[in-house]
């Protein structure tokens, strides 16, 4: 599994979203609107070209909001037991998964709650085959591709880099059971643009079309950032569509997780105290990158904060910082119209994907809570976490 995570973005929402005052923070909120604006688009893709679309949970699950999706998507695919376990319990339609390697009780308990297992190599295959066809359930292989355009992160994100664990290089292709295999499955691309996503259906139809006409499905994974502004939606479709005109007993399926839910969301937060440091004026805000955003230190990058401009832009510039002990926990340098002070609200836009799904509670810090924007201005914390959610991981 790669961790994309949210990038450079085009700022999508310019206005403050119409959140009511006093909402306590941190917290991260779901904008339905701009949930069901990018669903339209996966409408779309499956409308014009008769494809699968399923929801990478590992990029965003709220279950709260899966009845807003679940009649355009096809449902959901997992990285292990515990979110196929959820796209079934939770979504309750089609549950894929992935892991790169099982043991026999995850595969044993994935039969009962996933529709297709989709394993690393031939030796996996060999060890848990029969599980699979005995369960009745469905066999796929990843396979790497050797292609990637990955834009985020360089071989971080990149399945294909030179090394990479993702899925049975084609050197090693002839040594896969093709005759019991259902789906042959792709997952090379991170936040690629339209570019990235036409350039793998392409590559994957020309160098493994002897392996797919023995199959009945192919997956072209994730990464497919179709919700960015600038990618190009019509030019997917048509890669698609020439792609199921050569293939037609294709079953195509997406997985996208990113791509689905990216600029639908806030991390809402608070100035807790300002504070002096040589030439330095540094906020301490009640969220932190470190536990509540972690991919502005992993990936790394920079969120954006509506109102906010670059360092020295606007006429008060501030580090901002988070509450735990580590140093770097820094989310950077940020610019503002008007001095910040205790109580001041902050509000990071694009913070649905890899966001809430990988937070901690390392130093004890409080989870933000979760809610929801409805379309008609209404605020719902739909979970807010406590002391237990924290003691409980300690064992
Ligand atoms: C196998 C697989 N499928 C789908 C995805 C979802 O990718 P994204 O959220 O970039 O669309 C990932 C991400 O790591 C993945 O590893």
């Amino acid at each position: 599994m790669t961790s994309p995570a949210p990038h450079t973005a085009t700022l999508r929402h310019a206005a403050t979203p119409a959140l009511p005052d006093g909402i306590a923070t941190p917290a991260f909120i779901l904008d339905v609107a701009a949930l069901k604006r990018n669903l339209a688009t996966a409408a779309r893709i499956k409308a014009e070209t008769g494809v699968k679309i399923l929801l990478a949970t590992k990029a965003w699950a709220m279950p709260a909001a899966f009845p807003l999706m679940r009649d355009t998507l096809d449902g959901t695919t997992a990285s292990g037991l515990y979110e196929a376990r959820l796209g079934r319990e939770e979504f309750g339609k089609e549950v894929h998964v992935y892991a790169p390697a099982y043991t026999q009780e995850e595969v044993s308990a994935l039969t009962k709650v996933a529709d297709h297992i989709y394993f690393n190599t031939p030796s996996q295959i060999a060890r848990f085959l029969p599980s699979v066809y005995a369960a009745g359930k469905k066999a796929g292989i990843r396979v790497n591709p050797g292609f990637s355009m990955a834009t985020l992160g360089g071989d971080l994100y990149n399945p294909c880099a030179p090394g990479s664990r993702f899925g049975t290089p084609a050197d090693q292709l002839d040594a896969v059971p093709w005759d019991n295999i259902h789906t042959f499955h792709t997952h090379a691309l991170c936040e690629a643009t339209d570019q990235g996503s036409v350039g793998l259906i392409e590559h994957v139809g020309k160098k493994f079309a002897h392996y797919l006409k023995r199959v009945s499905a192919v997956n072209f994974g994730g990464g497919h950032f179709v919700n960015k502004p600038g990618y190009d939606v019509g030019r997917l479709i048509a890669a698609l569509k020439t792609f199921r005109a050569e293939f037609p007993n294709l079953e195509v399926v997406l997985e996208p997780g990113a791509g689905l839910v990216v600029d639908t969301g806030y991390l809402a937060a608070r100035v807790l105290d300002i504070m002096h440091n040589g030439p330095d004026q540094i906020a301490i805000l009640d969220t932190s990158a470190s536990t509540h955003m972690p991919d502005v230190l992993e990936v790394p990058y920079r969120p954006e904060i509506i109102g906010a401009g670059e360092a020295g832009e606007k006429e008060h510039t501030y580090i901002l910082g988070g509450k735990t002990c580590m140093t770097g926990d820094v989310i950077g340098t940020y610019s503002f119209d008007s001095p910040l002070q205790h109580g001041t609200r902050l509000i990071f836009t694009d913070m649905m994907q890899y966001s809430f799904v990988k937070t901690t509670t390392f130093n004890g810090t409080p989870l933000p809570d979760l809610a929801i924007l409805d379309e008609d201005g209404g605020f719902r914390v739909i979970k807010r976490f406590g002391y237990e959610t924290f003691r409980d991981r300690l064992g």
